[in-house]
């Protein structure tokens, strides 16, 4: 049995990082963790102008400049940290901002956001047809459209939002722009994961490691448990497994993103509480743990370190980082400024660690 894993620095390609305080308590372990990140616009209020990526890429570079002052991450892994920002797509995007945050080239992809289908998603997409102009130039330039893929009708069960998005919304729109590259947000169905296994080679899919681990009896399983609460909520035990065989299958367009979405303790735990899994802080102990489930460490590599890259058109990490076969508890709670947060499985132990 290996005891090491050794490994190209992974990228993630989904992330929540917030802003304020509650960017300066977690950017440090994604940086710990990633080399680079393509980070989430869906602030308050959400990043819709080039302006508004470069002055957030600004207060992401301060935050970890802060962390790495404080001891809090090694000088190296500081400095290598990329954010690789992202536009928050809106039905008045001008075609104009989406050339110029391409020319500008901090911004990597453009995020969809069908209004009302998550958290700070009300200014989101009302129809596609709104935003065709953004989207021709989005084909025309190469950047790529980042889909989070559920329907929002009321109508349709919240469990099948994504299977019925792929049909009435991806699959017109990808007839409609088959030169737009498009990833497949945190797919969470078996209908989505076999989607983009048969798509070409302009779509690919980012997978969460709580998709891979766990299935919707985790939300249930001795009462409500709002810290495995997240948005497209966790499916059935089949969607899970034909997740794992996605992400394991040697398909070079699956790839990791965690969609860490931290939330303070008070607002999970709560009457209505927030959608989103904090995994930053250990995301890649826990896709390890999927990846040996499945027999498939050797995949591991692929999977959280070259498909990423090779979609979006840039190199593979230098450095290497290794895990380590041992036991360790993950915390309960962590700091969040003034509140406290609740990593996903903090108090369960884990098998693999990363090393400093
Ligand atoms: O669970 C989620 N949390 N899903 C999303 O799409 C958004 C995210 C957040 O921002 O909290
Ligand atoms: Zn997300």
């Amino acid at each position: 049995m290996t005891s090491t894993l050794t490994l190209r620095r992974p990228d993630d390609w989904h992330l929540h990082l917030r802003d304020g305080d509650a960017l300066r308590a977690v950017v440090a372990a994604s940086a710990r963790q990633f080399a680079r990140a393509i980070v989430m616009p869906n602030l308050k209020p959400p990043v819709t102008t080039p302006a508004a990526a470069r002055a957030y890429h600004g207060r992401i570079l301060q935050a970890l400049a802060q962390a790495r002052a404080a001891g809090e991450i090694d000088a190296l892994a500081a400095a290598e940290f990329q954010p690789l920002m992202t536009l928050y797509l809106t039905d008045n995007t001008p075609a104009a901002d989406i050339v110029q945050a391409h020319a500008e080239g901090l911004v990597k992809g453009v995020k969809l956001y069908p209004a009302g289908a998550t958290t700070n998603s009300d200014a989101g997409v009302t129809d596609i047809a709104r935003v065709r102009g953004a989207l021709e130039a989005m084909q025309r330039c190469g950047l790529p459209l980042l889909v989070h893929g559920e329907v929002t009708d009321a109508d349709i069960d919240l469990f099948d939002r994504e299977r019925v998005f792929i049909d009435r919304v991806l699959m017109p729109m990808r007839r409609d722009f088959p030169g737009l590259k498009v990833v497949f947000e945190h797919i969470t169905t078996r209908e989505a994961a076999q989607y983009v296994a048969q798509a070409d080679e302009l779509t690919a899919a980012t997978i969460t490691a709580h998709h891979l681990l766990y299935n919707r009896n985790a939300l249930f399983i001795g009462g409500v448990r709002p810290h495995w609460y997240c948005l497209p909520v966790l499916k059935r035990e089949q969607h899970r497994q034909a997740l794992m065989a996605a992400a394991t299958g040697g398909h070079p367009r699956f790839f990791l993103g965690t969609d860490s979405a931290p939330h303070a303790r008070h607002l999970k735990e709560h009457a209505c509480g927030c959608a989103g899994c904090y995994t930053a802080p250990h995301a890649l102990e826990l896709y390890a743990s999927a990846f040996e489930a499945a027999g498939a460490l050797d995949r591991f590599e692929a999977f959280a370190s070259l498909n990423g890259p090779a979609f979006y058109g840039l190199p593979a990490n230098e450095r290497t980082i290794t895990l380590r076969r041992e036991t360790w508890t993950i915390p309960e709670s962590l700091p969040f400024g003034a509140d406290a947060i609740v990593p996903l499985a903090g108090g369960e132990s884990i098998g693999w660690r990363l090393g400093d």
